[in-house]
């Protein structure tokens, strides 16, 4: 079946910033960095394709923040000038293909200094000190999986984290990306702040709700202070934790509801991967609801995540759900057109001049 191209090619508006289309990439690490975390012509001719396969927005893969926050020695990185300049180039090549660019801001905690995936023991696998890596640093000295156990960190240790999500913000619109948003999901180290599975400080950063949205909130202040106004900032938010004990709705809505009063702009909704042994569900449009859900309570702007590529269930969204986008991953890795090919009906004029021939 192909979907109604007109119910997804609507614009949306966020601040000055009008996303031509409803159907965006979602953040995907490439583990294909050159030295020192700079985008490298894979990234150029990846991100490229799927701006010309249709997608409204770009979402550029998690880039860390400092050369501790990655997840692999070959992340992108947006802290050096020489980084700053090749990410200009990129988010100018996307925005030059038609679409928007954001680049999602990264603190990997616990999740750090590990094998790329194809390589080794992939991304189970701890890369130590004497072999280049370095020690990871989270809520709590408690590992993930099989990594290496994390130090726990100090106050001044968070205190350089919002510092270094404030300075990434401020490099991001130097590169003239038109949003950023922070990773606070998917068991990165801000998510390790806000669940009580990952932290177990008996200071002002754990235990209560309030506590452990210490950190997550003020590096998002600390995000929307150093962009520009007229430009948006995203949360990926986690909806659940899916184990007993983490993360609920509610405390989800509740977090929700303090980042719109921070002035963030919309919520890209995921959940899961906290942990290394409980994989989420598999069921197409896992996190709808709880998209749907948060838009409820906080007011903001959504844009769920998580097996969303279901022509006949996109139909159904586009249709009838008040959702403002969805982000789609993996099909975008198989197919770059994918958002082009939903509408198998739909006019030439939304494929490239270029490519008319074919049609
Ligand atoms: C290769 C790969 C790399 C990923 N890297 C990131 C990332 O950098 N940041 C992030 O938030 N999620 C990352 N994810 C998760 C996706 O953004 C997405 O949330 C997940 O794949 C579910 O969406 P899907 O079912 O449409 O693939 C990655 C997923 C894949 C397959």
């Amino acid at each position: 079946m192909s979907i109604q191209f007109e119910k997804f090619v609507r614009p949306l508006k966020l601040r000055a910033l009008e996303i031509p289309n409803r159907i965006w990439m979602s953040p995907m690490c490439q583990y294909s960095a050159g030295a020192d975390g700079i985008p490298t012509s894979w990234h150029t001719i990846h991100y490229g394709s799927r701006a010309v396969g249709g997608a409204g927005m770009i979402m550029v893969e998690s880039t860390a923040i400092g050369p501790r926050h990655r997840t692999t020695a070959h992340d992108l990185g947006i802290w050096s000038d020489d980084q700053v300049s090749a990410h200009r180039e990129l988010a100018a090549h996307i925005k030059h293909l038609g679409a928007a660019a954001a680049v999602q801001l990264q603190s990997a905690g616990r999740k750090s200094s590990h094998n790329v995936p194809w390589l080794l023991g992939g991304q189970n696998s701890a890369v130590t000190v004497d072999d280049g890596g370095w020690i990871p640093m989270a809520p709590s000295a408690k590992p993930f999986g099989q990594l290496t156990v994390p130090v726990e960190m100090t106050i001044s240790e968070m205190d350089e984290v919002v510092e270094a999500f404030f300075q990434a913000a401020v490099n991001a619109h130097a590169a003239e990306y038109d949003v950023v948003e922070v990773h606070a999901a998917h068991g990165y180290l801000l998510h390790q702040f806000l669940s009580p599975i990952t932290n177990d400080r008996s200071d002002d950063y754990g235990g209560s709700l309030e506590n452990r949205m210490r950190l997550p909130l003020r590096v998002c202040k600390a995000v929307r202070e150093a962009f520009p106004q007229e430009k948006p900032v995203f949360v990926r938010i986690t909806a659940t934790d899916w184990i007993d004990g983490g993360i609920t709705m509610e405390e989800a809505g509740t977090f929700a509801g303090r980042l719109a009063g921070l002035g963030i702009d919309l919520l890209d909704v995921t959940s899961g991967a906290l942990t290394a042994d409980v994989p989420p569900p598999s069921r197409h449009g896992l996190n709808l609801e709880f998209a749907e859900v948060l838009r409820e309570k906080s007011g903001l702007a959504v844009a769920p995540v998580g097996q969303l590529s279901d022509p006949d269930l996109l139909g159904t969204v586009f249709e009838s759900s008040p959702v403002d986008a969805v982000i789609v991953g993996r099909a975008l890795l198989l197919d770059p057109y994918f958002a082009l090919r939903l509408a198998g009906d739909a006019p030439k004029k939304f494929w490239p001049s270029q490519y008319h021939r074919a049609l």
